[in-house]
């Protein structure tokens, strides 16, 4: 075992996850991890088992001095901050830059599949934040996380109520992953020896349409669901007229069109690799997510 592991954005879903495995499936003791968040009182239960809390936020410099001391493992996990003001890019630039001043041992990052040719509007952040870590001279290891199968809550409730799914991914495939799946190859690559600077990719095992998913939505929920093809604009403007918000609309749109234009169809076997276990299939997620996508 090296030494001290720190997991920054400890409260969110992710970093949650990431800790409970190495906690219960990489055996790591308790006290050789950090877990890090804004508000350390949402980590109490995790204090309770012996992991230690510090205050972590990234738009305090103060609490990054304090929050990487004598930490050997650094994950940053990227920030929710899309306000589309570069917000979430300083608050990683400002980590990146901390965790060099304090020496950390290794350095590893959650970005996004080929964010240096991607359509997606934040891709730029993690572009801009992995060139900083690759110029920072620290040893490092990038996960790009592919699509969360979890973000199929963001369409398909609504496309379920009206039986019709707006997209402009055309034939565009994407092969989604549990987030948890994706907790458990992170957990594996921060616990287990590593050397080098080492980027993954991590997917699920089967890319897929939206005309082919709507299929297995169909199967497992018996509910009809036609797949309605539109242009980025129509899309778009649908958006508008139902009420999203304006500022959300160009990523949202820009999700469809990276995946129509072929930018998000890799499929690899890292986080199998990482983990040694099997990937939840999107069939099973449907399936134990059936009761919450039919409200
Ligand atoms: N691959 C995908 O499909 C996908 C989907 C959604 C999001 N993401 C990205 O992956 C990240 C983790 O996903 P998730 O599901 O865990 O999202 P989440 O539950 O929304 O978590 C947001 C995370 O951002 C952290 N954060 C926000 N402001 C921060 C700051 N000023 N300093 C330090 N940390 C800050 C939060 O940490 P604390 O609250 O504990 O401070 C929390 O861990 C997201 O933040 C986003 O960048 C990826």
């Amino acid at each position: 075992m090296t030494g001290r592991i720190l997991v920054t954005g400890a409260s969110g879903h992710l970093g949650a996850r990431i800790i409970h495995h190495l906690l219960a499936t990489q055996g790591v003791p308790a006290a050789s991890i950090v877990a890090g968040s804004r508000d350390p009182a949402k980590l109490a239960a995790l204090a309770e088992r012996g992991v230690e809390t510090r205050r972590v936020d990234f738009d305090d410099a103060a609490s990054l001095a304090t929050g990487f001391a004598g930490i050997d493992r650094l994950l940053i996990v990227s920030t929710d901050a899309l306000d589309g003001a570069g917000t979430r890019l300083r608050q990683h630039l400002a980590a990146v830059e901390a965790a060099k001043t304090a020496g950390v041992g290794r350095l590893f990052y959650t970005s996004m599949p080929g964010p240096d040719d991607s359509m997606v509007t934040f891709a730029p952040d993690h572009n801009k934040t992995e060139e900083a870590i690759k110029a920072s001279g620290l040893a490092y290891t990038i996960f790009r996380n592919g699509w969360y199968m979890e973000n199929l809550f963001m369409a398909l409730p609504s496309a379920l109520a009206s039986g019709q799914w707006y997209t402009s991914s055309g034939e565009g495939k994407l092969a989604h992953i549990a987030r948890d799946d994706i907790a458990r190859a992170i957990a594996a690559g921060l616990a287990k020896p590593v050397s080098g600077n080492v980027t993954y990719t991590l997917t699920g095992a089967t890319a897929r349409t939206t005309d082919e998913i709507a299929a297995l939505v169909r199967d497992v929920t018996g509910k009809p669901l036609a797949v309605v093809h539109l242009s980025d604009a129509q899309l778009s403007e649908g958006m508008a007229a139902a009420g999203v918000p304006a500022p959300y609309i160009p990523t949202f749109v820009s999700f469809d069109a990276n995946t129509r234009e072929g930018k998000i169809a890799m499929v690899t076997d890292d986080a199998t690799k990482l983990s040694g276990v099997g990937l939840m299939s999107l069939e099973d997620f449907l399936e134990s997510s059936k009761a919450a996508l039919l409200g």
